[in-house]
């Protein structure tokens, strides 16, 4: 495509504005802008932003609240009220992954912006005794199951990690992996792909300049994914190494279970070709989307969707109604997914956000806007849940499992690497307790198993995180458990029982170490 054709592509879909400055450019910007432009289909574009738009609007006037419903029991499964089941789905887990069916898929694409970093999210370090980053313990806790699932099974077991990255996380993220060595996980097992990024628009559907030759462009969402697994092949990645089962996460959670053999398993033997992890939201206001279902289908409704009254409703044993909050980690058959990705992902829609976009003007000015001045769109990756025969829903302790890492510590005090550190090494404190360990303070006195009065039954943090955000932050014992020893508590009885330990303790596969210096 020559210049003179980009020049009617963009008249004829009303952007021509995009090359305004194209004279002042010089050959290098030029090339850019001309490869951007000439890769784009406006009329697809175009479409995406009538939709998003017309959906967004409507989703304003309508009330979601009356056509919502709590999910049936017999959909659910939870790691408090089922107890009796866990060892059996956990035995179903560890068998698929001995059978090398089931695969991780880590969602990586992410710009980070409230954390404020520049570099991707998984390259983080929350300042661990051991400084790992979350890319590490993930890697790690994949690690340590395939060793399970051997010992259990005695054949060699593999778990491929599918990592979604976008533009401006790929090369970062695989540098990464590279230089130290995929972790221990072996490179082929590792396979990044590239999510599609998609151009901002002003409110009249006008794509906007970020500087005079270059486009203003985002990540299409985490719902990108289903796109990006067809453009790329993964989906037939996967059928080729007998994968069957895939659990997908997102990058920020310093306690994902990494195909978590239970959840998997919980989702096989109810025969789900989808499935949800969620924590129990004990707030009516905490601000986290739900999963519930809506017109008969299942959705995650957002916080901003429906009114405190609803919010609000119990039910007959004094829950929430609606308590099962969204953690984004997500099961799918392949089967399910592949319909996904050859069937339904063009009938998912846009969601718009309203955001304040750099830009320059008409006059070559940049502009910094205080208020939002266009829209970003973006797919979310549980809007497919709609598509599902069987779905399930798997509730899960979020002291154990959930302390993601959103915002930077110098905001607001939540979900940041301070609670996500001091989330972990709870954890593990509670690991050792549970082993039969115990800690000692300076001055040999034993530190009592429930810390602190504000905290919940048997020394565990309630998962009230607004009212108990305080405990986590001071928390004073500091352990942590490589996940290459544990990766759910398990093993540790022969290492700790009936011992006695200073904070902080580190347990790795090297050893029990008892740091001497402080630093945390
Ligand atoms: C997400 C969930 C929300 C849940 C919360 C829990 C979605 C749409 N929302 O919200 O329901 O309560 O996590 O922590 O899933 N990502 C990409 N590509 C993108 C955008 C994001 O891969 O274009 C990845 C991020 O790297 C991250 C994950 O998706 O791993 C979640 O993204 P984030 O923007 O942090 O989602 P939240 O708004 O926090």
């Amino acid at each position: 495509m020559d210049m003179r054709m980009i020049r009617e592509k963009l008249a004829e879909a009303g952007q021509a504005h995009l090359l305004q400055f194209w004279g002042e450019l010089s050959e290098a910007e030029q090339t850019e802008l001309y490869l951007q432009l000439q890769s784009m289909d406006f009329q697809e574009l175009s479409s995406f932003f009538q939709n998003a738009m017309k959906v967004s609007g409507h989703i304003k006037e309508e009330k979601i609240d009356e056509k919502m419903e709590p999910v049936p029991r017999e959909a659910l499964g939870s790691v408090t009220r089922d107890r009796d089941m866990l060892k059996e789905w956990e035995e179903e887990g560890l068998l698929h992954i001995s059978q090398n069916k089931v695969a991780v898929l880590l969602l990586a694409g992410g710009q980070g912006t409230r954390l404020g970093v520049s570099y991707p999210k998984g390259i983080y370090d929350v300042g661990l005794p051991s400084h790992k980053t979350l890319f590490q313990i993930q890697a790690e806790r994949i690690l340590k199951l395939e060793r399970l699932a051997e010992e259990r099974h005695k054949v060699k077991s593999t778990i491929p990690w599918y990592i979604m990255a976008s533009g401006r996380t790929m090369e970062s993220s695989k540098e990464f992996f590279a230089q130290r060595n995929y972790f221990g996980l072996k490179k082929e097992n590792v396979v990044f792909f590239q999510q599609g990024m998609l151009p901002a628009m002003d409110f009249n559907g006008k794509l906007i300049l970020e500087e005079k030759g270059k486009l203003s462009m985002a990540p299409d969402g985490n719902g990108g994914l289903y796109r990006a697994l067809g453009a790329h092949k993964i989906v037939d990645n996967m059928e080729s190494r007998g994968i069957k089962y895939i659990h997908v996460y997102c990058v920020d959670n310093i306690l994902v279970k990494v195909a978590d053999p239970t959840f998997i398993g919980f989702c096989v033997k109810k025969g789900a070709d989808c499935g949800a992890k969620v924590v129990e939201k004990t707030n009516p206001i905490e601000p986290v989307g739900v999963i519930c279902k809506v017109d008969g289908k299942y959705q995650v409704v957002e916080y901003s969707e429906i009114s405190l009254a609803t919010a609000e409703k119990r039910s007959s044993d004094g829950r929430l109604m609606f308590s099962g909050g969204n953690i984004a980690n997500h099961f799918f058959t392949l089967s399910f997914l592949k319909d996904v990705v050859q069937i339904h992902e063009p009938q998912l829609q846009h969601h718009v956000a309203q955001k304040k976009i750099q830009h320059v003007d008409s006059q070559g000015q940049l502009i910094k806007p205080d208020k939002p001045n266009g829209i970003k769109m973006e797919k979310f990756v549980f809007d497919i849940f709609q598509f599902a025969k069987t779905f399930v829903v798997y509730e899960a302790l979020r002291e154990d499992e959930f302390s993601p890492l959103k915002n930077a510590d110098s905001q607001d005090g939540k979900d940041n690497p301070t609670t996500a550190r001091h989330a972990l090494m709870s954890l593990h404190h509670r690991w050792v307790l549970t082993a039969g360990g115990h800690f000692v303070d300076e001055n040999g006195t034993k530190i009592p198993a429930i810390p602190s009065s504000r905290n919940g039954p048997s020394g565990t943090v309630t998962p009230d995180l607004n009212q108990n955000l305080k405990d986590v932050t001071d928390l004073p014992i500091k352990c942590e458990i490589s996940p290459l020893v544990s990766y759910a508590g398990e093993g540790l009885e022969k290492m700790v029982s009936g011992q006695v330990f200073h904070s902080p303790l580190v347990i790795d596969e090297t050893g029990i170490h008892q740091l001497v210096k402080n630093g945390l």
